[in-house]
């Protein structure tokens, strides 16, 4: 019997972006969207365009370029937002307005301050009015997870009505359990007299660890759409993981009566990129895209897997795009090779200029390491390559001495705005030296949240890649920085989040204002 499909609905550059410190910049945010459209995802939601301007131009950016995936914009129920969200997507080849209020007593009460004939007035008029600019209308009920039935039976049937086609039931909050999860789905399905008529979806956050369980389980129960983000990406703890849910049907066709479209083989890459653009790191025992994932440590299993594989192994490494690290580019690489490679990653680095900067970066990393792999490309590029007099920061030298017994020095040399500056500072290591130096020209102020360096490959040539948290006046922000010398990666890294925090504007988040 033919398999019904599964659409994979990507909201990494929405909800992933609203995770604290992984905001995105348009080109990251394009970036991802083409790894994501290379994929194979059905419907990528980039963006919540009320929230900023700067939101508005990554969402429409996005509908420009991408052509076989459907482009969703988020927004609450009010016209304002519903035009700006028009607006955005309105290049797109194939577009959905995505728009919600919340449905549960708490929310309504104490959050939106609205009855629930208020609510249900207010979701009607939002899809009547977003069915005037679009086909493709989608309506969630925010926090549907602690929702009441009857309240959901009466609102679902409603804006059904107004021409909603897609149905999606968020568990906000990540509270259910999997059965009791499944079996809210299959009573709405049963309960809403127009419940056919529409595609059923479901969202799930993992406060509990139980996002893609309770994911998996609604499909089970009749959802044919579920919500979903890179490495589980997401408000708190996140949101059901894209690589889990696509792998889980499809390694259990035995007991799904659908399947994705996904071309899993881009999976790994899509993870790489988003933990290298967001500064989240993979841990090493997440299924599918840690670095463990497929490694068989014990001698036990070693023997088993030699003999034949399936003893230990429910997925071949490769499906999923586990490749062994690719020297791409060396030294003697020149500047068209360069390009066709970054071409090849779906890596478009725009003006002349910023070509320019980023193949500079890649000669002088190739004098310091022999061989070149994809990942220190995705890391050079991650690091805002743009030309240098858009940078207000910029990194010109630095000299770093540490020996035992004697306290940690750096001298940085910097062009601020254009003009060279040095400083001098001690620390508890260099890169506390380094920082200290870079402040005190620098005076931001900001507080540090999180520092950490990953190795980008293997080998003790590796580069170091470091991010650096930093937070401003509410504003939080991530830098990156790669290099072989893990003191210079770092200090670059605080550059970049000093350049972001300069440059970045105020963005609303859409869950945390009224309609
Ligand atoms: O978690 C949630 O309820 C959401 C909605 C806006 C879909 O992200
Ligand atoms: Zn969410």
């Amino acid at each position: 019997m033919a398999k019904d499909s599964l659409i994979i609905f990507d909201t990494t550059l929405r909800d992933g972006e609203q995770s604290p410190g992984a905001s995105m910049t348009r080109e990251e945010k394009l970036r991802i969207a083409r790894q994501l459209e290379r994929m194979r995802v059905d419907v990528i939601e980039a963006g919540f365009p009320a929230a900023s301007n700067g939101d508005f131009e990554s969402v429409r950016a996005v509908a420009e370029v991408i052509k076989d995936s459907t482009i969703a914009a988020l927004s609450r129920t009010s016209d304002k937002d519903i035009e700006r969200a028009l607006e955005a997507i309105r290049p797109a080849k194939s577009g959905r307005i995505h728009t919600f209020i919340a449905t549960s007593p708490i929310h309504m009460e104490k959050k939106l301050r609205m009855t629930p004939d208020e609510v249900l007035i207010s979701a009607k008029n939002a899809v009547r009015f977003a069915r005037n600019g679009i086909d493709n209308v989608e309506f969630s009920c925010e926090d549907a997870g602690r929702s009441e039935i009857d309240f959901l039976c009466r609102i679902i049937e409603a804006v059904i009505k107004e021409g909603a086609s897609v149905i999606n039931i968020p568990d906000t909050v990540g509270y259910n359990l999997p059965e009791q999860f499944a079996e809210r789905i299959r009573l709405l399905r049963e309960r809403v007299p127009n419940s056919d008529k529409v595609i059923w979806s479901v969202h799930c956050h993992n406060d509990l660890g139980l996002a893609v369980a309770n994911s998996l389980a609604a499909v089970m129960a009749g959802a044919r759409q579920v919500e979903c983000t890179i490495n589980g990406l997401g408000e708190r703890a996140g949101n059901a993981a894209l690589e889990e849910i696509v792998m889980a049907v499809r390694t259990r066709q035995d007991v799904f009566s659908c399947d994705t479209r996904i071309d899993a083989t881009h999976i790994v890459p899509a993870s790489k990129m988003v933990s290298s653009i967001t500064g989240f790191p993979v841990q090493p025992n997440k299924a599918i895209v840690g670095a463990n994932a497929f490694a068989h440590e014990s001698g036990i299993h070693q023997d088993g897997v030699l003999k034949h594989r399936e003893t230990y192994e429910i997925m071949r490494a490769e499906d999923v795009g586990w490749n062994a690290n690719k020297i791409v580019l060396g030294k003697h690489s020149g500047r068209s090779a360069f390009r066709a490679r970054l071409k090849e990653l779906g890596i478009e680095v725009g003006s002349e200029q910023v070509l320019n900067a980023a193949f500079t970066r890649f000669k002088e990393l190739a004098d310091k390491k022999h061989d070149i792999f994809d990942e220190d490309l995705h890391a050079l590029i991650s690091e805002d390559v743009v030309a240098p007099e858009h940078e207000h920061y910029r990194l010109v030298s630095s000299r770093f001495h540490s020996e035992t017994g004697e306290t940690p020095q750096a001298g940085i040399t910097l062009l601020v705005g254009g003009e060279e500056r040095r400083a001098e500072s001690s620390g508890s290591g260099p890169v506390d030296a380094a920082f200290k130096a870079i402040e005190s020209v620098a005076q931001s102020g900001a507080d540090l949240l999180l520092y950490s360096v990953n190795a980008i490959t293997t080998g003790t040539d590796a580069q170091g890649e470091v991010t650096v948290r930093l937070s401003k006046a509410g504003r939080i922000v991530n830098g990156q920085g790669a290099d072989t010398d893990i003191v210079v990666a770092s200090a670059r890294a605080y550059l970049n989040a000093l350049n972001r925090l300069v440059g970045g504007a105020e963005r609303l988040n859409p869950q945390e204002g009224g309609v």
